[in-house]
């Protein structure tokens, strides 16, 4: 059992940052989704995020920090576009991939030469990130706060009912509210020549080209064409995740009695229960997965969802659900085998 601490006062903000210095996991809001945060250079302490999540070992995680100024501490290089990246899009949702430095262990790294940044957009999470580093911490390693291959959770709620089962009573959670953005940040491995993005999200193609003056790949929809980037762990770029209990369909007619998100825009077809009516792309990335949670909590078989279309967000939206949707299921062991290649 962990404690759950609302109206985070500064106070408890630095209490929550002695407890990550001890090596306690504290889950936190990001404008993105919760992250299961621990000290970025605490093996152990990281250690345990990975038996919370059930995550597989080698798998890389994204360390937290509150601001460029400790950036260079992490990174032993970084290309002028990532530089112009990082000073439109920080604090945001948005990931950097750099080549790591020293700093930046194997157990951080999945055994990677590069390493994760991001500067998330939330108070409560900057509040935090600050007062770990004034205790001295270089950053916080946050994966998103859920059971590996589960949804993310979007709020303190939500955490609890993924991980609940998994804390000890040294461990907390702090609730902010639910996450404005919904889906986890856009990254962007910047360790080549051109931005590549890794995982779609908030932050989009377009705006990535604009900042950078550079023409970005796709690579998650084309893996094919370079040999650097399939070297390149990221567990959600695996089918099948951010999968609810309920089997998930697209764009298909809904049957009686099973569950339906599409924008408000659709109506909803007779017998059938409606999850969310998002007004936007931007509010249907925002309600996504705790609508999944929902059908989830009314015992659903089947949900139906009506995909956003265009670009930008609603690519990122299509990204996930197209993952949640998977009928792909590795054998026992498969995952663990997979990385450890
Ligand atoms: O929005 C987000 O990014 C949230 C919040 C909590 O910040 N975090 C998040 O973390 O989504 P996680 O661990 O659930 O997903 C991060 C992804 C993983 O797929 C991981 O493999 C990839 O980032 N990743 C981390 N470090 C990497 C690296 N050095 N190279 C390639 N991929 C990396
Ligand atoms: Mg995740």
């Amino acid at each position: 059992m962990s404690q759950f601490l609302s109206n985070c006062s500064v106070d408890a903000l630095a209490t929550s940052a002695q407890s990550l210095l001890e090596g306690s996991l504290v889950a936190f809001p990001t404008e993105t989704v919760y992250g299961l945060g621990a000290d970025a250079t605490n093996a152990q302490a990281v250690a345990r995020i990975y038996e919370v999540k059930g995550r597989p070992t080698d798998h890389p995680l994204i360390v937290h920090i509150a601001d460029l100024k400790y950036l260079e501490q992490w990174i032993s290089d970084i290309p002028e576009y990532a530089i112009a990246l990082a000073r439109e899009f920080w604090p945001g949702p948005m990931t950097l991939i750099l080549q790591r430095s020293e700093l930046a262990k194997d157990f951080i790294t999945g055994g990677q030469d590069t390493v994760g940044i991001r500067i998330p957009d939330n108070s409560l999470a900057l509040g935090l990130l600050e007062a770990f580093h004034k205790l001295g911490g270089p950053g916080v390693a946050a994966p998103s706060a859920n059971r590996f291959g589960q949804v993310s959770p979007t709020t303190a709620e939500a955490v609890q009912e993924e991980l609940g089962n998994y804390f000890t009573d040294i461990d907390l959670v702090l609730d902010g509210g639910p996450s404005v953005v919904g889906v986890e940040s856009t990254i962007i491995d910047c360790t080549g020549g051109l931005p590549r993005i890794l995982r779609p999200g908030a932050i989009t193609r377009e705006m990535i080209e604009e900042v950078s003056g550079n023409k970005v790949s796709d690579s998650y929809e084309d893996k094919s064409n370079d040999v650097k980037h399939k070297e390149i762990r990221a567990s959600g770029s695996l089918e099948n995740h951010y999968a609810p209990k309920a089997k998930v369909l697209l764009d298909q007619q809904p049957v009686d009695g099973s569950g339906f998100i599409a924008l408000e825009s659709t109506n909803t077809p007779e017998g059938v229960i409606r999850l969310a009516s998002p007004k936007s792309v931007e509010d249907f990335a925002r309600v996504l997965y705790e609508s999944l949670r929902k059908g989830d909590h009314q015992n659903l078989e089947t949900i139906y969802v009506e995909q956003p279309t265009g670009e930008g967000l609603a690519l990122a939206i299509r990204d996930r659900l197209a993952r949640a949707s998977s009928n792909f299921s590795p054998p026992e062991g498969f995952l663990l085998r997979m990385f450890q290649k």
